[in-house]
């Protein structure tokens, strides 16, 4: 098992030797290299046993660092950083030639994002390298917010994990790109449609799954637990799944079973995508065979909840 502790300095010294390291962001636990070593992202890459088509996101600590390995930020996006940096947005731009190709995996974009984690934006500020970071689990499966997911399925093979406690978004940031001059969204996540249009006006949402994606984190089969996921009504899925070998995983209401998950009693969105993970987690430990799951409103951070759950029942 890895070591879980606080130790900042800790964490850079084994990120200057090209070792990795899980880090807390707001959003979820990272699996973290020197970006700017290949060797080391690499290494990424391996403890997540990633395909190499499947791009990393870059962490800066501001705005001035991001200007330093993208070539330009046009003004849309730079207002949209300015809004909502250190957060969970995730900005596409135009990569220099700094970054290394496999961090893009060949494309002239990169994914760069400014995380919002006391702990890891001061391991940023002391660094003197950027830090590729996908979320810190085996490839397509649920990501981590606590030091203890991380360490349940990666802790053999990594020596620290940084911990910040438990994510306070609890789901994936916000991925925002550019289609020749139109504003698109690729990854629904902890920042809302309704946050990123009040700064950006309309924009197009293009975070469905498709064939051939253009962020694996479209696949359609992804952050996928180890039971089988069945979406509808709960009162008309317990007519068809037997209760006994079924979780039950609701917005808001009880229904009185051992194996169930409530996501916010209050009904409040954040609570819910806190919880999130931490519920699908909790479902591949109980014993059952099914895990029935309603969809909750299509609103605020509601989307990319239901974008999960979808992802989640989707079998390939
Ligand atoms: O909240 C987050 O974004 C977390 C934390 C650790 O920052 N990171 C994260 O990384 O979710 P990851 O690798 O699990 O998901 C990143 C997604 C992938 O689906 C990848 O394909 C997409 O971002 N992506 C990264 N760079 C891209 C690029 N240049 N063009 C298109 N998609 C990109
Ligand atoms: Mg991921």
């Amino acid at each position: 098992m890895a070591e879980i502790g606080t130790d900042i300095l800790y964490a850079k010294a084994l990120l200057e030797q090209g070792e990795v390291v899980a880090i807390p962001t707001e959003t979820v636990y990272g699996l973290a290299g020197n970006a700017l070593n290949v060797a080391s992202v690499t290494k990424i890459f391996e403890v997540k046993n990633r395909p190499q088509f499947d791009p990393l996101i870059v962490h800066v600590p501001d705005i001035d660092k991001a200007q330093e390995y993208v070539s330009d930020i046009p003004e849309p996006a730079r207002k949209l950083a300015e809004r909502f940096w250190p957060g969970p947005l995730t900005l596409l731009l135009p990569k220099k030639k700094i970054i290394p190709d496999l961090v893009t995996s060949g494309m002239d974009t990169v994914g760069i994002r400014c995380p919002n984690h006391p702990m890891t934006r001061q391991l940023l500020r002391e660094l003197p390298f950027p830090l590729a970071a996908p979320s810190a689990n085996p490839f397509g499966y649920v990501s981590p917010t606590t030091p203890e997911h991380v360490n349940e399925q990666l802790g053999d093979k990594i020596a620290y994990i940084l911990d910040g406690g438990p994510c306070r978004v609890g789901i994936e940031s916000t991925i925002v790109g550019f289609d020749d001059d139109v504003m698109v969204i690729y990854r629904m996540g902890g920042l809302s449609l309704e946050q990123i249009e009040s700064v950006a006006g309309t924009v197009l949402v293009q975070a469905h799954s498709t064939s051939n994606p253009k962020a694996p984190g479209q696949l359609k089969s992804h952050y996928a637990p180890g039971k089988k996921v069945i979406i509808g009504t709960i009162e008309d899925l317990l007519q068809q799944y037997p209760a006994h070998t079924s979780g039950l995983l609701t917005f808001q209401t009880d229904f009185n079973s051992p194996y169930q998950y409530i996501l916010s009693p209050s009904g409040n969105l954040e609570e819910a995508a806190q919880h999130l993970f931490t519920a699908l987690r909790a479902f591949d430990k109980m014993p059952i065979d099914y895990i029935l799951v309603e969809l909750l409103p299509e609103e605020g951070l509601g989307r990319a909840i239901n974008d999960r759950l979808r992802r989640a029942a989707a079998v390939e």
